[in-house]
């Protein structure tokens, strides 16, 4: 039986690994997360196999409360909601793996166990620990049930260093103290968990989905740790997936946004550029408005169009206004193309995720790389609800917080219409240089609105 629920194990590593592999093509990651899933299902009919009979009633139960969540919360929440919902799910993994490492430590008291287990346990609680709080702190932070912006006290860092030395202490006094050895380990899993929370307050609105990728590496380590514990080859080889995406997301968002991960856990950016976020009306200096007429027209003569889309769409929910848009384009002759800026909206992948939804082909998409070049050969760009991941200043201006982030050229473009409700800045609470660009015109209102109203007036150009 023991060999079987190897192959099984092992099958499941497969699975988990090509799934992963397919995630990489927008076409192939349905595929991908049902290859995945279905790996994880072989896993737990597995485990449960090799179960004493009177656990299974508690793996059961656990399974329907679990799966009944799961699936109404994965049904229910907005695209807008994802991140947080990201970080409870990844909470809960950090959570569970503290718990497992914990009890499989406390299972020895009042001995403790050998030091081949041991080591990872005390690892795992304290990872683990970490991340269920932090995640906890972030989803709290996104779903504005405290102050999203970064919470900072005078010490802060040295009294986080200083924690986490007490807490290295106290791991290292654990195989000496047989009397208090119950005292420390409770004490050891809340030190954990008070660090998880005062590394995550100082991070601000923006920096948001690096920390949780970054938590969600911890998970994955947590959880290949406790692999290590149990003699558990699927939790290893997870865990080591998880742990390993995490990081590389956590590394490729940093660059995208032009920060390094030490100044994301550290910066406080966000508190920053508070100053520039009152800035609400539609009038400004050198600022064009123009009507859904006039852009219309626009388009229907244009040769080339390239639309850039933002958190706005996502906010506005014009995805299919947006395809709706497109095809009417396309059936005049126009050429149109997406450009996807790698950070645009608020999760990695979050724009591919709204135009697959309203079925835009995934070959009209372009990455910034490849848009980039294009633009100067571009007769107008539509950036609809995207802000900062535009902004010239990224380029131009060295005093700009944005200044070297890479951004979407569409200044280079022969001209730019940008749909907006207003002047307010984007999250990075940043003026944009671009809206006084005299290439540039501003169409102010909801995008889906806009949207609506401009695919009517294209009907009405001859
Ligand atoms: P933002 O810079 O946040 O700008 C979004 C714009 O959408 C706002 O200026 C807002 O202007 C407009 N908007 C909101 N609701 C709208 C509606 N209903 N209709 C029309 N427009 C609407 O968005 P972006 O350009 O996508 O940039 C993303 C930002 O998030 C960047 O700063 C990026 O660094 C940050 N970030 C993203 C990620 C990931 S992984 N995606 C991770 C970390 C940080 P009005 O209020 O005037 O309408």
């Amino acid at each position: 039986m023991n060999s079987l629920v190897q192959v099984a194990y092992l099958l499941t590593a497969v699975a988990f690994i090509l799934g992963v592999m397919r995630l990489r093509a927008p076409a192939r990651a349905r595929s991908g997360n049902l290859l995945a899933a279905g790996g994880m299902l072989l896993a737990l009919v597995a485990t449960a196999a090799v179960l004493p009979a009177h656990h299974l009633w508690w793996v059961g139960a656990a399974l329907v409360v679990g799966g009944i969540a799961g699936t109404a919360s994965a049904r229910r929440v907005p695209m807008t909601a994802m991140p947080q919902m990201v970080a409870l799910f990844n909470g809960m993994g950090g959570g569970a793996a503290a718990l497992v490492a914990a009890d499989e430590t406390a299972r020895y008291l009042p001995a403790f166990p050998p030091a081949a287990a041991a080591a990872p346990a005390l690892f795992t609680v304290l990872i683990g620990s970490i991340s269920f709080a932090g995640s906890m702190v972030a989803f709290a932070k996104l779903q504005e049930l405290i102050r999203g912006r970064p919470i900072t006290f005078p010490g802060q860092k040295p009294v986080n260093l200083l924690l986490l030395l007490l807490l290295i202490g106290v791991a290292l006094l654990l195989p000496f103290d047989p009397a208090a050895r119950a005292a420390l380990l409770i004490g050891f899993a809340a030190g954990a968990l008070l660090l998880g929370v005062s590394t995550v307050l100082p991070v601000g609105g923006a920096d948001m989905p690096v920390i949780i990728s970054l938590l969600n590496a911890c998970t994955g380590l947590a959880a290949a740790t406790t692999g290590f514990v149990l003699g558990n080859n699927v939790l290893i080889v997870a865990g080591a997936l998880v742990g390993a995406s995490g990081t590389i997301l956590t590394v490729l968002m940093s660059r995208a946004m032009n920060r390094s991960l030490a100044n994301v856990l550290f910066g406080s950016f966000g508190k920053l550029h508070a100053t520039h976020l009152e800035q609400a009306g539609t009038e400004g200096e050198g600022v064009r408005a123009t009507t859904v007429e006039d852009v219309a027209a626009l388009l229907a003569y244009a040769g080339k169009v390239a639309i850039v889309p933002g958190y706005g769409l996502a906010v506005s929910r014009a995805q299919q206004e947006v395809r709706d848009l497109m095809d009417a384009l396309l059936a005049r002759g126009v050429d149109v193309r997406f450009g996807i800026h790698p950070v645009a909206g608020r999760m990695p992948g979050h724009m591919n995720v709204l135009l697959a939804e309203a079925n835009v082909p995934y070959d009209r998409l372009y990455d910034m790389e490849s848009i980039n070049p294009d633009f100067p050969r571009t007769d107008v760009v539509l950036v609809i609800g995207a802000n900062d991941v535009t902004n010239p200043a990224a380029r131009n201006n060295p005093d700009s917080p944005l200044y070297g982030m890479p951004v979407l050229n569409v200044d280079q473009a022969r001209s730019v219409v940008v749909l907006k409700r207003s002047l307010r800045p984007g999250f990075a609470g940043i003026d944009n240089d671009l809206y006084r660009n005299p290439k540039t015109m501003m169409l102010f209102g909801d995008a889906r609105e806009s949207l609506q109203h401009l695919l009517s007036a294209l009907k009405d150009v001859a």
